[in-house]
């Protein structure tokens, strides 16, 4: 029988579904005697914004990605061509897939609008593509278009093949680690410091695991060796060396709460290896933030890995806190109590989170109480700030890494980083590879900031890609705003405080909870047995005994 989940943990697990507006509210309450520092936030934001755009905003993949966001046909249709077109085996497949998608598209709407040659240049080829797919069989109008009629679908499709390995290769340092580590040379001179990750997740099957560990440990051994001569001598330096982050659903195939006596057997021990390896290179680990289903499995495998006593004196095995969990706070106390336990500093990236749009569909989908994570992008963004706060605050317990590309958050960190009594260099600021170029540049010589440079090749790289695409073309994400011309620089710098306390912590209306989805009918109720409290819950009221093992 497992072990009991500890009560500490269970205090996180019940936050989960913590109504939005006692959420908000309390994060609103922990910052005020921050907002003082509002003014000198504000000018530090619009400096660097005009800075930004000023250089013309972003790089060309990030003018695309704009261009084609997720608000028209188009960018819609450009998402669907990515996620699925370099599945496809067979051609006739990928036509019908290329010819649906490219119905509704109207690519000529595109031309000339943007200022990037290269989302120009794109656009033609789309309109060209389009006018191949839709050309009448029997007379094209003109020389060109029959040029282009008799080239014909197999080399649109394969030049569609070659644009969407084009747009995945931007987000992605190398095909194997060797070639990740020959690019970080260039970008290692500008002075950033690097986490490598081995692109995979969600192993299938457990072989596909044992491939993904051997990835891993690849990896670990390739950095090690070329980072060798730099070991670290104290904490300072050990933070400053490279990273590798694991992705835990690529190290098991049944990564799940409810199986956690098979996880503790079976994923542990390949978490050992990765993290001895590292420890023998004086290099680190960061364990990836994935699904919130995830997160009660997660803590377990990270405590026990923390109070494995052959890590003793090594603060090298980092965790990755997501801002949009209502949880978080709960989560970072739970994370100061095992710093504590084992007497070690735990390095904590704080990222916003990069599975919003599943975890609202799987919340409906099981018809859960409530969401695990805030409806409103301005109540993330103040968790954000607010648990960035919590980090600072413990300076004995954790090395803060704050990942972000947005400016405002960016600057905010920096004044309360400066008001906790931080130096510019006792924390770190990440970027993701391909993306905030421009803005961490900019920072960097002050500052540090890390590259999380994923590798691997593009049958590992489509549900990366789609989170990146989803984070480009979102309306409401920093680095879609930036290179819209149409938003000015108050409106995309505004205090996500002063909006949150507007709108005085109410869910987004656009958003009903779960149960509530349909007009006509309530919607079946669910539990999250992946959820320690809600698991035990649902024990407590059937009389089982406590911990079995697996449900769901
Ligand atoms: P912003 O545009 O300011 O914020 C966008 C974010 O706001 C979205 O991603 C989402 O989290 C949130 N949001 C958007 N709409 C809503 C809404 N309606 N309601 C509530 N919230 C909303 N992510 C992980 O999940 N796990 C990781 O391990 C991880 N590692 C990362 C490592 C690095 C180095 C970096 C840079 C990012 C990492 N990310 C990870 C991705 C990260 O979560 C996103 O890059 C981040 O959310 C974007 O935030 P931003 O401040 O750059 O942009
Ligand atoms: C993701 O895989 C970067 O971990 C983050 O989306």
């Amino acid at each position: 029988m497992p072990d009991p989940i500890p009560e500490a943990q269970l205090q996180v697990s019940r936050a989960v579904f913590l109504p939005e507006a006692h959420a908000v509210t309390r994060l609103l309450k922990q910052l005020e005697p921050l907002q003082s520092l509002e003014p000198a936030i504000a000018d530090r934001a619009a400096g660097l914004v005009e800075d930004l755009r000023a250089g013309g905003g972003g790089t060309g993949i990030e003018a695309f990605l704009h261009e084609y966001g997720l608000n028209n046909a188009e960018g819609v249709a450009v998402m669907c061509l990515a996620e699925a077109l370099l599945r496809i085996p067979d051609s006739q497949t990928a036509d019908a897939l290329i010819e649906d998608t490219f119905e509704q598209a109207k690519w000529e709407a595109h031309l000339g609008r943007s200022e990037s040659w290269f989302v120009n240049a794109s656009s033609w080829g789309l309109v060209i593509s389009g006018k191949v797919i839709n050309l009448p069989a029997g007379k094209p109008a003109s020389l060109f278009a029959r040029l282009i009629g008799r080239a014909g679908e197999p080399v649109v499709r394969e030049a569609l093949r070659t644009a969407m390995r084009f747009i995945g290769s931007r987000f992605v340092m190398g095909e194997d680690i060797a070639e990740g580590l020959s690019r970080a040379k260039a970008i290692s001179r500008k002075g950033y410091r690097f986490s490598f990750d081995m692109l995979g997740e969600a192993a299938r099957t457990v072989r596909q695991a044992e491939d993904y560990l051997s990835a891993y440990l690849e990896a670990v051994h390739a950095v090690g060796k070329h980072y060798a001569q730099q070991s670290p001598k104290d904490n300072q330096s050990l933070f400053a060396a490279p990273n590798i982050s694991v992705k835990l659903s690529a190290l098991h195939p049944r990564y799940e709460f409810v199986h956690r006596e098979r996880v503790m057997a079976e994923l542990l021990p390949r978490l050992e290896q990765i993290a001895a390896a590292a420890m023998q290179y004086g290099i680190t680990i960061s364990i990836d933030a994935e699904e919130t289903r995830r997160l009660d499995i997660e803590m377990l495998v990270f405590a026990r890995l923390l109070a494995n006593p052959d890590y003793a004196g090594w603060s090298g095995i980092g965790f990755v806190v997501q801002a949009y969990q209502k949880c978080a706070p709960e989560l970072i106390g739970w994370l100061a109590g095992q710093s504590a336990a084992c007497g070690r500093i735990i390095p904590i990236r704080l990222v916003k989170g990069a599975y919003w749009d599943s975890e609202i569909k799987a919340a409906q989908i099981a018809g859960l109480e409530d969401y695990p994570v805030f409806t409103r992008k301005s109540y993330t963004d103040v968790s954000y700030i607010a648990c960035a706060a919590l980090l600072l605050a413990q300076s004995g317990r954790f090395y803060p890494q704050f990942a972000t590309h947005n400016a405002r958050t960016i600057s905010q960190i920096q004044e309360i980083a400066a008001h906790f009594g931080y130096a510019p260099d006792a924390y770190e600021f990440q970027r993701l590879y391909g993306m905030g170029e421009k803005l961490h540049d900019l920072i960097l010589p002050e500052y540090h900031s890390r590259v999380y440079a994923p590798i691997g090749h593009h049958e590992e790289l489509l549900a990366y890609l789609i989170r990146r695409m989803l984070e480009n073309g979102a309306n409401t994400s920093f680095v879609h705003l930036l290179m819209d011309k149409d938003t000015d620089i108050a409106t995309l710098i505004a205090d996500p405080v002063a909006t949150a306390q507007t709108l005085k912590g109410t869910p987004n209306p656009a958003i009903p909870l779960p149960g509530a989805l349909f007009a006509d009918r309530k919607n079946s109720f669910g539990l999250s047995l992946n959820n320690a409290a809600q698991q035990a819950q649902l024990q407590a009221a059937l009389h089982l005994p406590p911990q079995g093992e697996g449900w769901g």
